[in-house]
């Protein structure tokens, strides 16, 4: 039985897709990799959702049998809308990833996770073979931290504690993500806190660095991953 959902009927994506028209370039070339029985890791964001479009598209114009393995309840939500199947880590190893990212650098390292979901996306981007990065432009910068924090999801318990460590590590500025609809910081769907850390330089040993802090369950810092970015 299918549900008459009008909240599914009604999703749209929450605020405007700022550089629209090169998400959708990117979005169509992505989805020209779509192949039949695929299993795929969907990333988070705004990139993300314009792709599911244009994937959603082609499985309902050629009957394309794929099933997607969702970083977010916000992708699944849209995977459930556009009649995208979702399956899971436990069921299967996605054959590819498609993901969007805030910053790529020449090494093609990048920072992730305005959307909060950076855990998630670093442990599909980890299962999966094949890592599409798929973005526009403005999202290329030639040193990491340029316009982006690096977002740290944290054990709420721990916040303290990490803040004491990521100032041994350099942080020049600490901020604990505000919520837009509740009143206190932004909780995760992991049930933890986001810390939005700036620093000067970004070395080679950051993400390991911060990783290695107790309470702190992942950031947003991508180093040497074996992915293949995708611009507009
Ligand atoms: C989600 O947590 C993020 O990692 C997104 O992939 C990243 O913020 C890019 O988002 P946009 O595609 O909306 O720019």
């Amino acid at each position: 039985m299918n549900w008459q959902s009008d909240i599914l009927k009604n999703l749209e994506w929450s605020g405007v897709i700022i550089n629209l028209e090169g998400k959708q370039k990117v979005a169509n070339e992505i989805a020209t990799r779509v192949k039949d029985g695929d299993i795929l890791g969907v990333g988070s964001g705004s990139t993300v959702y314009v792709a599911l479009l244009a994937i959603a598209k082609r499985i309902k114009e050629e009957g394309l049998q794929v099933k997607a393995i969702p970083t977010s309840i916000e992708i699944s939500l849209f995977c459930a809308k556009l009649g995208i199947p979702l399956t899971t880590l436990y069921e299967y190893k996605p054959d590819w990833l498609f993901d969007g990212a805030d910053e790529v650098d020449p090494d093609n390292s990048l920072i992730k996770g305005r959307g909060g979901a950076m855990f998630k996306e670093k442990l599909l981007i980890s299962s999966s073979p094949k890592n599409y990065i798929i973005v526009d432009n403005s999202k290329i910068v030639k040193k990491l931290g340029t316009n982006f924090p690096v977002p740290i999801e944290i054990f709420p318990p721990a916040l303290l504690h990490v803040e004491e460590e990521l100032k041994k590590l350099g942080t020049t500025e600490l901020l604990l993500r505000p919520a837009k609809g509740k009143d206190g910081p932004v909780i995760t769907e992991n049930g933890n806190l986001i810390l939005d850390a700036r620093f000067e330089e970004i070395g080679k040993s950051m993400e390991r660095d911060i990783s290695a802090i107790t309470g702190v369950i992942e950031s947003g810092l991508f180093i040497n991953y074996d992915v293949e970015i995708v611009i507009a």
